[in-house]
């Protein structure tokens, strides 16, 4: 590569590494597998070896990626958080113990470590009591969540034992569970949120939850992987850890202490096979030298120990067959195609179908039907296709062309402009998408009638009882009993009948009767109008206070809204100008809200303008009320107390600690009764 074309390359990369940085830290949406990512920093590290006059001070090299966002108090560590250089290759782990001895002058012990794939934290104990978690961030500050990390069962609040340092500052990694994972994804699709791409981001995501009630309810765990501390009279690595067990801490039962670097290799080697059986997922092996004056002796570079080492499992990749594409409609009348394979084992599971995303990735790999593909499982729940064997290739083999119809309903598909996926705009006559938008209209966040869950709308729509939502509004107890559907058997689940008997009608009819009481906001976002989420429907209500005023809103006067931009407004008014849609507003008035409730709009005020409330303790409205309110005053609520609250509404049995924190910072404590006063 000339000196131009390497200048070029390094810039090109500067920025596609940034970007992924962005969604992979801030985000929490990788788009890219951890071992292509490598690839791209790899080869940006090389580049910059051989061109050191093109470094700059920006480049993903220089700075350790960072994960702070704006919600949370920033918080310097005591010590900075350093990463591991790591490696995919055997021969590098020999490398690194040639090295080692070599500046050491004898030979090592080292730890072997499962290398836990979740979100690191720093957490500091206090004369034994937990006092504070905070994320990586930039490696020298991050976010404060200790309010979250609290929530940990694992994590004791108290430790006990011996010889407890006062000051105990350790690192570990938080991890959701694999069946708590699938549980939650199930939940989300059920409620038509996006489903978390891997346990890691479920991890990331609930650590930077902003509601710690929230983060309660799910499982997430930890393992301690390390002891910081400036003076100590550990002996060993080893040592710190088996302390910090002996203390309540969790540390993982799977750690070795090896002699040599051929024991190092089989442990590497055995949890490669192993690591299917865990139940959460690991993404490599961490090696440590053992003795305490090693590694003092050793060191540190600037971004991560010399005594330390992380060997990373590739993502396992298998070669099949590409028998056939499918494409599949969503409730928005996204088109995803899915690549049929001839079955194949790929990571303890038989793989017969991979995700294609859309059209460009198809064009990009030049598929070709009958092709043998390379399928590779990384994070993801999903496998996907990630290359073609061009040598296997037939010569009088198709190339694979995207579908032009809609394989539902066969109307002509349309791509929009700077948009990736392919539409089916028929969404009001194409079946996945009527169903499709029937299951996200009695969705829990919406107008939850969870008694019409479970494939009970696609029996409705079989029957040709409900094609619209205000079809439900017309069903009657008679329409609906001695209906009955078996469900073929789906893969990993048993075949299913549903009978709809006496109790069954009673609960659907109850359920939605109890939907008329549903609040005009979350009817709103059960309309399903594409890019009006929860939090847009709650702002548009908040701000137009009844459907008609929305829907005649114009272009200008939705933008002048926070968070509102042109992609939403030209959706609302899409949406609103279709003839169908005005029926299904005046067909659903007579049942539903469609308008602010009193209490809301006459609230409405700018009497706690960016006042940034604190919640704690029991009250007799429920929480989300009062929250609610606060932002309808144009008060912001927080999660935990910080320098930027500015009143804690205290309420029954709030925890000391929480009295104890607010005082320290001067924030000033009120009670219900007071909080009331403010908003007359
Ligand atoms: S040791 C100075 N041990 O891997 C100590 N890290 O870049 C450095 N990780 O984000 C870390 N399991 O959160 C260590 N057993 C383990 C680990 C581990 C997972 C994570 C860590 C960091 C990344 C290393």
């Amino acid at each position: 590569m000339d000196k131009s074309s390497a200048k070029g390359r390094i810039n090109e990369l500067v920025s596609i590494i940034e970007k992924h940085n962005y969604k992979y830290y801030v985000l929490s949406q990788p788009e890219i597998s951890d071992y292509d990512f490598d690839m791209l920093l790899e080869e940006l590290i090389r580049l910059e070896k051989d061109y050191p006059e093109f470094i700059s001070p920006n480049s993903p090299t220089q700075k350790v990626g960072g994960d702070i966002s704006k919600e949370f108090q920033q918080v310097e560590h005591l010590f900075p958080m350093l990463s591991l250089g790591n490696t995919y290759s055997e021969e590098e782990i020999r490398e690194f113990d040639k090295r080692t001895k070599k500046l050491l002058h004898n030979d090592p012990e080292y730890v072997c470590e499962l290398k836990y794939d979740g979100v690191s934290i720093s957490i500091t104990y206090e004369n034994g009591k937990f006092v504070k978690a905070v994320t990586r961030g930039d490696g020298t500050k991050g976010d404060d969540v200790t309010q979250n990390v609290k929530t940990i069962k694992v994590l004791p609040h108290l430790l006990h034992g011996d010889n407890i340092p006062e000051l105990l500052e350790i690192r570990g990694e938080i991890y959701y569970p694999h069946n708590g994972f699938n549980k939650l994804n199930e939940e989300r699709i059920k409620n038509g949120e996006a489903p978390f791409a891997n346990p890691r981001n479920a991890a990331s995501g609930t650590v930077k939850t902003l509601d710690s009630s929230i983060v309660a309810k799910r499982p997430l765990s930890c393992f301690i992987y390390y002891l910081m501390s400036h003076e100590d009279s550990f002996i060993s690595h080893y040592e710190k850890l088996e302390s910090l067990k002996s203390w309540g801490l969790p540390v993982s039962n799977d750690i070795k202490v090896c002699k040599a670097i051929d024991e190092v290799l089989q442990y590497i080697q055995d949890w490669d096979t192993k690591r299917q059986q865990l139940p959460y997922d690991i993404d490599g092996i961490v090696i440590k030298v053992n003795a305490s004056k090693d590694q003092l002796a050793l060191g540190m570079t600037a971004k991560s120990p010399r005594w330390a080492i992380a060997y990373k499992f590739k993502a396992e990749r298998v070669k099949t067959k590409l028998l056939s594409i499918s494409y599949q409609v969503g409730r928005t009348g996204a088109i995803t195609p899915v690549a049929n394979l001839e079955a194949v084992q790929l990571a303890g599971t038989t793989v017969k179908r991979a995700s294609l995303h859309n059209a460009d990735i198809i064009d990009q790999l030049n598929l070709h039907i009958g092709d043998s593909v390379y399928v590779e499982k990384g994070g993801e729940i999903i496998p996907k296709i990630v290359g073609i064997a061009i040598e296997d290739r037939e010569a009088d083999s198709n190339v694979v062309n995207f579908i032009s119809h809609c394989p539902e309903c066969n109307t002509v598909l349309v791509r929009k402009e700077g948009e990736a996926a392919h539409y089916c705009p028929n969404e009001d006559g194409c079946p996945p998408q009527i169903k499709g938008k029937l299951e996200h209209f009695i969705s829990r966040n919406a107008l939850n009638i969870d008694s019409l869950g479970e494939g009970k709308i696609e029996m409705l729509f079989d029957n040709n009882l409900v094609r619209t939502p205000s079809d439900l509004y017309l069903l009657t107890y008679d329409s609906l009993i001695g209906l009955e559907k078996t469900f073929k058997a789906e893969e990993g689940k048993k075949e299913r009948k549903v009978s709809f008997k006496d109790k069954t009608v009673k609960n659907i009819l109850q359920g939605i009767q109890n939907s008329k009481e549903v609040p005009f906001e979350r009817v709103l976002f059960g309309l399903g109008i594409r890019h009006i989420g929860r939090t847009v429907a709650k702002k548009l209500a908040k701000n137009f206070k009844t459907i008609d005023q929305l829907l005649i809103a114009d272009h200008e006067s939705l933008i002048t809204i926070d968070e509102i931009g042109d992609k939403i407004a030209n959706s609302l008014i899409e949406w609103s100008t279709k003839e169908e849609h005005k029926k299904l507003i005046n067909d659903l008035k007579p049942y539903l809200q469609f308008e602010m409730e009193e209490s809301d709009t006459v609230a409405a005020s700018s009497k706690l303008q960016d006042k940034g409330f604190v919640i704690s303790g029991k009250f007799e409205l429920a929480r989300d009320a009062i929250k609610n309110e606060i932002e309808i005053n144009g008060g912001r609520n927080l999660s935990s107390i910080s320098s930027k609250t500015d009143y804690l509404l205290a309420g029954e049995k709030i925890g000391p600690s929480k009295l104890a924190k607010a005082e320290k910072l001067g924030i000033k404590i009120i009670s219900y009764e007071e909080y009331k006063e403010m908003l007359k």
